[in-house]
Formats: structure tokens, sequence, C-alpha cells
């Protein structure tokens, strides 16, 4: 996958139902489209939506996206996500290179967000581009019963970011 063959948009509130789908295809649980249109809304958050870029300017179905907010000098990635169709090739790369792209333009120096340890596509994505786990919390992800899973806080110093 290269930056030519996909399409990567900001979008606002506008992209609530969009993103809403995405999540509901890429997760076990997802927040709704209210939720995200919430979300969309508030200062700071924003959204990137990747597409097939068909090189005709029309509109093709989305493949994925990550949805991040910048608070002071630090950006948090609140969710990311790739349809399980188009996965392993690099969409999600493309999409994360966009956003740590966008948090520096705004004078983010920190990266954090939380991936389940059982995650290994996503915390092998994230070591690509140099993030490190920086903390655990025990029975994050679940019902805090022996089927739930700890999260991992992992953080990127900017300065440090690789392009993975
Ligand atoms: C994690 C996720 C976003 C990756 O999306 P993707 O578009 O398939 O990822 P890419 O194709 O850009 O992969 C980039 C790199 O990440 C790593 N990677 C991705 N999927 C992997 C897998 N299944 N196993 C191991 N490494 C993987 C590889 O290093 C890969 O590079 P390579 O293909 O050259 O080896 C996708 O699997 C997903 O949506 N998962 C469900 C939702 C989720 O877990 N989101 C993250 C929550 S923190």
């Amino acid at each position: 996958m290269t930056p030519r063959q996909v399409r990567l948009e900001f979008r606002g509130a506008e992209a609530a139902s969009t993103v809403a789908e995405l999540q509901r295809r890429c997760f076990e649980e997802a927040w709704g489209r209210s939720a995200i249109a919430d979300l969309l809304g508030m200062s700071g958050v924003f959204c990137v939506v990747a597409a097939k870029d068909a090189g005709l300017g029309v509109d093709t179905e989305p493949w994925g996206f990550i949805m991040c907010r910048i608070a002071a000098d630090e950006c948090e990635v609140l969710s990311f996500g790739v349809l399980p169709a188009v996965r392993r090739r690099g969409v999600a790369r493309e999409l994360l290179a966009t956003a740590l792209d966008h948090a520096a333009e705004n004078q983010t120096n920190k990266v954090f967000l939380e991936v389940s340890d059982g995650n290994i596509a996503a915390t092998t994505l994230y070591g690509g581009f140099g993030f490190r786990i920086v903390g655990t919390r025990r029975g994050y992800y679940g019902d805090r019963t022996e089927l739930s899973s700890d999260a991992h806080v992992l953080a990127l110093d900017l300065s440090d970011a690789k392009s993975s």
C-alpha cells in the first residue's frame, strides 16, 4: 500500500455515522453513533478516515479510521481500526503516520494510547513507530473476570517517532 493507493481525509462530526460503522465492524464493542458524534464535536478531537483512492475524485467505501484528542502538548489515540477485509495492506500505518504528523504540527510532544496486552497486530504496529510501554492497567478490558485482559499504556515522544 502506498500513499497513492489510500486516500486519507480529516473528518469532523459529519463523519459520525461512517466512523461508528467502521468501529462496529472492527471491534466487539462499539461506542455508537451518538457518542462518536459528541466526541468529534469536542475541541482538540480529530479524525482521519482512509478509503481506496480510486483516482476518480468520488467517494469509495471507507477502509479504516483513527480518532485522537489533543490536549495541551499531549495527544491520545481514542479509537483506531481497519476493516478485516483490507488488513495487512498498510492502511493502519498510513492512518497512524498521518495522525502523528498532525499531532506534531499542533505542538504535541507526546502521544499516548491503550492496547490490550493480547493484541499482537496493534502492539507490533505501535512498536514499529517507536511506542514504548509506560504502564499496565490490570483487567482493563472485559468484566474483570478471568476472561478480562490487561491494557498496556504506550507512549511515544514525537521527537523519537520512526516512520515504521
Ligand atoms: C491493528 C490494526 C489497526 C492494524 O491494521 P492494518 O491495516 O492491518 O495494519 P498495517 O497493514 O498497516 O500493518 C502495519 C504493520 O503492523 C504490524 N501488523 C499488522 N497486523 C499484524 C498482525 N496481524 N500480526 C503481526 N503484526 C501485524 C506489522 O508490522 C505490519 O507491517 P507489515 O505488514 O509490513 O509486516 C487492525 O488489525 C485492526 O483494526 N485491528 C482491530 C482493532 C484494533 O485492534 N485496533 C487497535 C486498538 S489499540
